[in-house]
């Protein structure tokens, strides 16, 4: 396939911009369209029943309105319950989901003592227990679900800094010590979390390893594009074209959060209203 591809990135705030941009170094060469669920956030509070059928209807939209040739469903809560019924639902279109890194903070742990830092949606799916159990068997894992980082991290976008006490509150209970043994490895399974590791490093009651899954994302992105459609590698020296973003909201993007927008490449950005509306 000569012409370039395609790549629509999909989260419900701003969490998966951390994925955009390890997939947009990989990929200079790609069309690129990042949509924010605004109107449904946060994720991580709504009931099962309610999140799936309002993914499969906003990836419906983007789907008719900018036919990409592959979709990376940025979002942990979203990826963990509702990837089977996206695949089912487009067969055609190849779909790349986020799920909690596990398998590497495991790996990644010598004293196998892990924590998994995501939203109360993501640890308590079954899903993150089946990880667990295939992959961190010998180790003893503490699930940190949190009601709050999400939205410090999207009024930290805003342009709007959450206090260290408030971020310190939420990442506390991660950091364990018993036997002797403490944490040593950190699952960022909430993508918006990455975008406050400068005060999560500051403010960690001890170094530990923080395990952000969107390389490892960016690099599977590629492979499906190359290995799977068929286009041309995408390295080099191409330029970047600058990408749209799309909000589900009805709220203009205030000046800080386009010049965030801005310096990740992102030129555009539109609104296309969908409310979240509970049956
Ligand atoms: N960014 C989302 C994730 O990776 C969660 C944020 C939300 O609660 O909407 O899980």
């Amino acid at each position: 396939m000569s012409r370039p591809p395609k790549i629509l990135v999909f989260d419900s705030g701003l969490g998966g911009l951390t994925v955009f941009a390890e997939i947009a170094a990989l990929r200079p060469d790609a069309q690129f369209v990042y949509a924010a669920d605004e109107a449904g956030f946060p994720y991580g509070a709504l009931p099962a029943t309610a999140l799936a059928p309002r993914v499969l209807a906003v990836m419906g939209r983007l789907i008719d309105l900018f036919s990409p040739d592959v979709a990376v469903i940025a979002c942990n809560t979203a990826s963990t319950l509702v990837l089977p019924h996206l695949r089912a639902a487009f067969p055609d279109l190849p779909f790349v989901g986020t799920v909690p890194a596990i398998k590497p903070a495991a790996q990644t742990s010598q004293s196998k003592m892990i924590s998994v830092l995501a939203t109360p949606g993501t640890v308590a799916r079954d899903y993150t227990r089946g990880l667990i159990e295939a992959y961190a068997a010998d180790c003893k894992v503490m699930l940190v679900g949190s009601s709050r980082l999400a939205s410090l991290a999207e009024d930290f976008m805003q342009g709007d800094a959450p206090s260290d006490a408030a971020i310190l509150d939420e990442i506390a209970p991660a950091f364990v010590e018993a036997e002797g043994r403490r944490t040593d490895a950190i699952a960022l399974a909430c993508t918006h979390y990455p975008l406050l590791i400068a005060q999560f490093e500051r403010l960690a009651p001890w170094p530990v390893a923080w395990i952000d899954p969107a390389p490892a994302i960016a690099r599977r992105t590629d492979h499906v594009l190359t290995a799977e459609l068929g286009f041309a590698a995408g390295g080099g020296e191409t330029a970047r074209k600058p990408a749209l973003a799309v909000f589900t909201g009805s709220k203009e993007a205030g000046p800080k959060l386009r010049e965030a927008l801005r310096l990740r490449g992102i030129a555009k950005i539109a609104l296309e209203p969908m409310p979240l509306v509970f049956a």
